[in-house]
């Protein structure tokens, strides 16, 4: 067989790509493509942990209810109960593989936090490092399984389709993909079945708590293809990033407010309350602007976030990785508040999927931060991210064992025939800041029509630029992140235009109330062909 032949290839080694493709190994042959290391995702990252309703205290309508309360208004109903039905079982699965959740001190129970917007105890966490002791215990596996291939170090560049190679297939057909392997080389992949399991794109702002590979490569890459996407205005951003000069990306976990921690202003003096009677519980959404708000009024730098009246032993045992991660930056938070700022987080819109995880190119799937199956609506509830991973992972992955799809085209070699060694790498990176910043400040938390569309005059411009690099030179993994970014930029611009009222995330100054009938914003690529 090809080396670059799988059943199944899937593009991503976070949680969704994972955990989809352990539950196919078994029967399928799987190829794994990651950017650069296996463990490098926001899923490592994750702090807070796994919303689930597993205690009897918290019933699934309760679950159901906070999902929906935080969407406001936009949560798919039938995808929402799905989910929060299947929490118990996700959870499950990941015990089953040895995960080792935090558990209370009288009994074997779970211990179960809370973060904004749940009215309930439900998250399982481990410490404050969730996502690391997932990841690490998935990786185990999938190197250890004789029908995973793993290809580090490869950047996928974009899905090979029926329609491009102009092949009638009743409809067009995911049927492989150009990859940028660890030589510079772009190789040819051709599989039955793609999962996009490439994540968010907040490294599209200035400020992020995601680490870099979070360009949104699967989005624009599904798009390009002719993917629908949804909701792409719905940017999440996080109330409580650690402010500071040197470390600019790391998350103080919603978590130290469920425990009790207090958000303040320098002068000690508690704020959320004049916002919201859940107070520093809140949903995101409001957290996010309220600080902003009052940092904006108040000319200030940051805000700061105070655990530091609960016992040293207790913050140091739950909090291990922040103690020690703010101790290195000299801020000891058994003794003193913590200097936060928001920043993005999150994207809840993406490619749009079934229930199944299907787009709608047949044969393609999408899984994790890159899709949009419907679950968080306007804003996502905290910790329902690596649920809905665990969830659709499952799903995507029976369709894909329930379809008996093959292909034997021979797919085109990657044309390189009329480009040269690009001359001026630099122009990428001041792009790529200019992108940023401009985003940040433009189509930031607070919005108004005249920024927005100051923003999309300079993605335009800044695209076409890009466009002819692209074009002209050999691709490296910068100008592919660069162009995935434009692109992703200029998808979230024109679905804030679109929205014509402030919902959830989506707030602006010209339009302050949301309106009477909430929808989703849904763009397709062949509107937007001459763009
Ligand atoms: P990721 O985990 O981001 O993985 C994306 C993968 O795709 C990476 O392997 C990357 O290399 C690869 N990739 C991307 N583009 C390409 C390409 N072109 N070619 C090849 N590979 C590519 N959610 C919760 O539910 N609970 C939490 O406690 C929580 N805490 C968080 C804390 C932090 C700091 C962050 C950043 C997020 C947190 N979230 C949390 C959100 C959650 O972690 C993410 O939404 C979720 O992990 C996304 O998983 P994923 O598998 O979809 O993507
Ligand atoms: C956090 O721990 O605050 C992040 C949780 C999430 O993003 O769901």
């Amino acid at each position: 067989m090809n080396k670059n032949n799988f059943d199944v290839l899937i593009i991503g080694s976070g949680l969704a790509g994972l955990a989809t493709a352990l539950k196919l190994a078994d029967d399928k042959s799987i190829g794994v493509v990651c950017k650069t290391q296996l463990a490098e995702s926001s899923s490592h990252w994750a702090q807070g942990g796994v919303a689930a309703a597993i205690s009897p205290e918290d019933p699934i309508s309760s679950h159901i209810n906070d999902t929906k309360n935080a969407g406001a208004g936009l949560c798919d109903e039938a995808i929402t109960e799905f989910v929060a039905i299947n929490s118990e079982k996700a959870l499950d699965w990941l015990m089953n593989l040895g995960v080792n959740f935090t558990k209370n001190k009288q009994s074997d129970d779970l211990h179960l936090t809370r973060e904004g917007g749940h009215s309930q105890m439900r998250i399982a966490h481990v410490a404050d490092t969730t996502g690391k002791a997932i990841q690490e215990h998935l990786i185990k596996r999938i190197l250890s399984h004789p029908n995973i291939t793993v290809l580090e170090h490869h950047i996928a560049v974009d899905i090979i389709t029926s329609d491009k190679m102009k092949i009638d297939m009743g409809g067009n057909t995911c049927l492989g993909a150009y990859v940028l392997n660890n030589n510079n080389h772009v190789e040819t992949f051709t599989s039955n079945n793609i999962v996009l399991a490439t994540g968010g794109a907040s490294k599209v702002y200035l400020y992020t708590t995601n680490p870099d590979v979070s360009t949104g490569d699967g989005i624009a890459m599904g798009w390009r293809a002719g993917c629908k996407v949804a909701n792409m205005e719905f940017v999440q951003f996080h109330p409580t990033c650690l402010f500071d000069e040197k470390d600019r990306s790391f998350l103080i976990s919603e978590t130290l407010r469920g425990e009790g921690a207090k958000l303040v202003l320098p002068s000690g003096e508690t704020f959320m309350e004049k916002y919201d009677d859940r107070g520093d519980l809140a949903p995101r959404d409001i957290v996010a602007r309220a600080i902003d708000y009052e940092m904006k009024q108040k000319g200030l730098e940051c805000v700061y976030l105070d655990i530091s009246d609960k016992p040293a032993g207790f913050i140091q045992k739950r909090f291990p990785m922040i103690y020690e991660r703010c101790l290195d930056r000299g801020i000891n938070i058994t003794k003193e508040p913590i200097p936060v700022v928001p920043a993005a987080h999150y994207t809840c819109g993406g490619i749009m999927t079934d229930r199944a995880g299907k787009t709608n190119i047949k044969q393609l799937y999408a899984v994790g931060e890159v899709s949009y199956t419907g679950l968080h609506g306007a804003n996502r509830l905290a910790s329902n991210s690596l649920l809905e991973c665990l969830v659709f992972s499952s799903t995507a992955s029976s369709s894909i064992l329930n379809n008996d799809f093959t292909h034997d085209h021979q797919l085109p070699k990657w044309d390189e025939s009329r480009v040269t060694d690009a001359d001026e790498e630099v122009l990428i990176t001041h792009t790529w800041n200019e992108l940023r910043r401009f985003m940040w400040n433009y189509v930031g938390i607070v919005r108004t029509n005249k920024r927005l569309s100051r923003a999309l005059h300079r993605i335009n411009m800044l695209r076409d630029e890009v466009g002819e690099f692209y074009k002209n030179f050999k691709i490296s993994s910068n100008l592919i992140e660069l162009r995935n970014l434009l692109q992703v930029a200029e998808l979230i611009v024109l679905s804030s235009i679109e929205r014509k009222e402030s919902r959830g995330l989506h707030y602006s100054k010209d339009f302050p109330k949301p309106a009477k009938i909430a929808k989703n914003t849904i763009l397709e690529p062949q509107n937007y062909k001459n763009q």
